[in-house]
């Protein structure tokens, strides 16, 4: 029986989704312990079945609307200095100098922490626990030393709006805001960063494609979703069955792991035409930012920061198409994703002009 833990699958694991969409759109995966649904309906099916539990941490107020302008400005601000550091280099690496660096740079500006702290958030979101939701260890101590200089001298960002925010007259407590704060710098993980990196990977291997969205940035939204359709950073999203359940005629015990392969249901061609092929107009133009990917997830546990994820995108490549108007490949470079779980490609050699 096929298994996403198979040799070489980790790199390239388009010929198995196709084996499993076709032999077996249900099946045990001994090798991982888990059940993989690999169809598009089945997968959307299983994500919104109230019977099957998500993982995830639940969902979090730090993702929703009060943060959004906060997250915008600091995004801009970030992303333009990344830009503008590496535009006169002859070569540069784009994960290494900008999409590794961009969404918690971003989530330390908007916060008002110190720049210096970007470097240790960067590496709490690549080492802490895996995304969803999850929060590192550490960073409770690096807020609460925060917290405590900012409820003695107020300033600004948003760590200083959620010390001085009263509810019912009271202060929030430190845990409350620790816990915003620190969803807000590692809840994502990775999976912000590998998505830019993948955006930025599609646009670059289709240079037509990208000249269109620089010449009209109202296409952004439809090219970063079809981007995470093709491409997404999480592609296995986990349930766990809470009571037997019944699937395509085999019954799942209760704790059975069923693994969402998000991936394969984006390259399903029953839902999409001709699937392996980068489109920004894919969507049309009834709902560009909605082609029906699920690389969020879907039902309760639908990522709660879907449209801070897209805003730190769209400032990225922004500032990267302003500071950068010959930006294309390194000659004879072609980027290689990688990995099962979390996926995008690792290097993004590019000649900025
Ligand atoms: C492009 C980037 C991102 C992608 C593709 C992504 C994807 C996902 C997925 C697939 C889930 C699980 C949904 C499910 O179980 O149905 C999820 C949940 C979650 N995500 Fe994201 N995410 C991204 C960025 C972020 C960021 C930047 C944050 C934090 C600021 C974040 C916070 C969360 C939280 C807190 C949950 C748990 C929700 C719950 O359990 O109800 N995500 N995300």
């Amino acid at each position: 029986m096929p298994s996403l833990l198979d040799p070489g699958v980790e790199r390239d694991p388009y010929p198995l989704y196709r084996t499993l969409r076709e032999g077996f759109p249900l099946v045990r995966d001994e090798l991982l312990g888990a059940w993989l649904l690999s169809r598009y309906a089945d997968v959307r099916a299983a994500l919104v079945d109230a019977r099957l539990g998500a993982s995830g941490a639940g969902p979090s107020p730090a993702c929703q609307g009060l943060l959004e302008p906060a997250l915008r400005a600091a995004a801009e601000r970030t992303a333009f200095v990344l830009a503008r550091r590496i535009a006169g280099r002859r070569e540069v690496d784009l994960v290494a100098e900008f999409s590794a660096w961009l969404p918690a740079a971003a989530a330390v500006a908007a916060l008002g922490l110190p720049w210096e702290d970007a470097a240790r958030v960067r590496e709490w979101c690549r080492t802490g626990p895996a995304h969803p939701g999850g929060r590192h260890p550490e960073l409770g101590g690096l807020l609460r030393r925060h917290i405590a200089r900012r409820r003695a001298h107020p300033g600004t960002g948003l760590l200083s709006v959620l010390c001085d925010a009263r509810v019912d007259g009271q202060a929030l407590r430190d845990d409350t805001v620790t816990g915003l704060a620190g969803t807000l710098l590692t809840g994502g993980g990775e999976a912000a960063a590998h998505a830019l990196a993948s955006f930025l990977a599609n646009l670059l291997d289709h240079p037509a494609q990208l000249d269109l969205v620089r010449a009209r940035p109202e296409l952004i939204p439809g090219a970063w979703a079809e981007s995470l359709r093709r491409d997404p950073p999480a592609p296995v999203v986990l349930r766990r069955a809470l009571v037997p359940i019944s699937l395509g005629g085999t019954t799942l015990p209760t704790g059975a792991v069923v693994a969402c392969l998000v991936g394969s249901a984006g390259r399903d061609p029953f839902r999409f035409a001709d699937p392996d092929r980068y489109d920004i107009f894919r969507a049309g133009p009834a709902d560009p930012a909605d082609p029906a990917h699920l690389a969020f997830g879907a039902g309760q546990s639908f990522c709660p920061a879907a449209a801070l994820a897209a805003l730190t995108a769209e400032c990225g490549l922004r500032a990267l198409l302003a500071a950068m108007p010959g930006l294309r490949w390194a000659p004879g470079f072609r980027p290689a994703p990688r990995g099962l779980m979390a996926r995008a490609p690792r290097l993004l050699l590019v000649r900025p002009s």
